[in-house]
C-alpha cells in the first residue's frame, strides 16, 4: 500500500534521511525505531508531504504521491498524527474532535465516527465539554488520536505518542493502539524512541539511524538480534 524508494530529504541543503527505502502493506503495523535525530519524524513529514523530497519516490495504493500537496495526501487517506500531541487548547474537547472530519468521506459520517471515537476513549466523553488545554498530557494524546480517527484514516502514522508521559499512561496509550487496530481496519506507522513497546506490539519494524535504515524484519527476528537486545532492548 505505501513504498518508498531510495528518499532522500534535506533542511537546508543538510540531509536528514540518506535514501531511504521501506514498504507497508494493507492492515499492516510497522515501526520504526531509532534514536533521538535519527530522521523518525522527518520520514513521517515525508510520507505525509510536510517536508519536501529531494531525490526518491513515494507511492500510496500504487499513486505516485511523492510531489503531492500535503492536503490531497490527507484526502487519499493518510493522515499524520505529529509529536507533541498539538490539539486546539480553548475549543472542548468535543470541537476538536469534530474539527477532525475534514475529509469529505468522513464529514457524512461524524456521528458514527464520534461515537466509535468515544467508546475507545471513554474519558473523552467524560470531558467532552472541557477545554482541550484543561486535559492531563496523557488526554491530550488521545485526544490527538481520537481526532485523526475522526476522518476515517486508511494509512495512520504515529509520531511518539509515548513522548514525555508517565510508563503507565504510555502503556495506556499502546494498548489503546492495540485496540484501535483490533477494532478498525487500517494500516499504521509508529515511530518511536521507545523500543520495547514499538518491537512488541507491530508485525514488522525498521530501524533507523541517522538517516539510514539499519535493518529491518518481521517482530520475532528484531527481538531476537542480539544487536537489537544490545541497543534497544536493554536485554543484553
Ligand atoms: N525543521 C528542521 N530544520 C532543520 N533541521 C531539522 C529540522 N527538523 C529536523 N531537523 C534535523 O534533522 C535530523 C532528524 O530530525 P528528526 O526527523 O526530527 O529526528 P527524530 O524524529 O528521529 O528525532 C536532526 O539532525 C534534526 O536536527
Ligand atoms: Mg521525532
Amino acid at each position: 500500500m505505501l513504498e518508498v524508494k531510495e528518499v532522500t530529504t534535506e533542511y537546508s541543503g543538510m540531509k536528514a534521511l540518506h535514501g531511504v527505502s521501506m514498504t507497508l502493506r494493507e492492515d499492516e503495523f510497522v515501526s520504526i525505531v531509532g534514536p533521538n535525530g535519527a530522521g523518525k519524524s522527518t520520514l513521517l513529514k515525508t510520507i505525509s508531504g510536510t517536508a519536501k523530497v529531494s531525490s526518491g519516490e513515494i507511492y500510496f495504493t500504487g499513486t505516485d504521491i511523492t510531489h503531492m500537496k500535503a492536503y490531497k495526501r490527507t484526502g487519499l487517506g493518510i493522515i499524520h498524527i505529529p509529536e507533541g500531541r498539538r490539539v486546539f487548547p480553548s475549543l472542548t474537547v468535543l470541537e476538536n474532535l469534530e474539527i477532525g472530519a475534514y475529509r469529505p468521506e468522513a464529514r457524512d459520517s461524524v456521528d458514527k465516527n464520534l461515537e466509535t471515537v468515544l467508546n475507545i476513549f471513554p474519558v473523552l466523553k467524560k470531558r467532552s465539554k472541557q477545554p482541550a488545554g484543561t486535559l492531563s498530557g496523557g488526554e491530550q494524546q488521545m485526544l490527538a488520536i481520537g481526532r485523526g480517527l475522526m476522518s476515517m484514516p486508511r494509512f495512520l502514522m504515529l509520531d511518539e505518542p509515548s513522548l514525555g508521559l508517565s510508563p503507565v499512561m504510555a502503556d495506556l496509550i499502546f494498548e489503546t493502539i492495540m485496540n484501535i487496530r483490533q477494532r478498525l481496519k487500517f494500516s499504521i506507522l509508529l515511530v518511536e524512541q521507545r523500543a520495547v513497546e514499538a518491537l512488541e506490539f507491530c508485525d514488522r519494524a525498521y530501524i533507523l539511524e541517522s538517516g539510514k535504515i539499519t535493518m529491518s524484519g518481521d517482530r520475532a527476528t528484531l527481538v531476537g538480534n542480539p544487536m537489537i537486545q544490545k541497543a534497544y532492548l536493554g536485554t543484553m
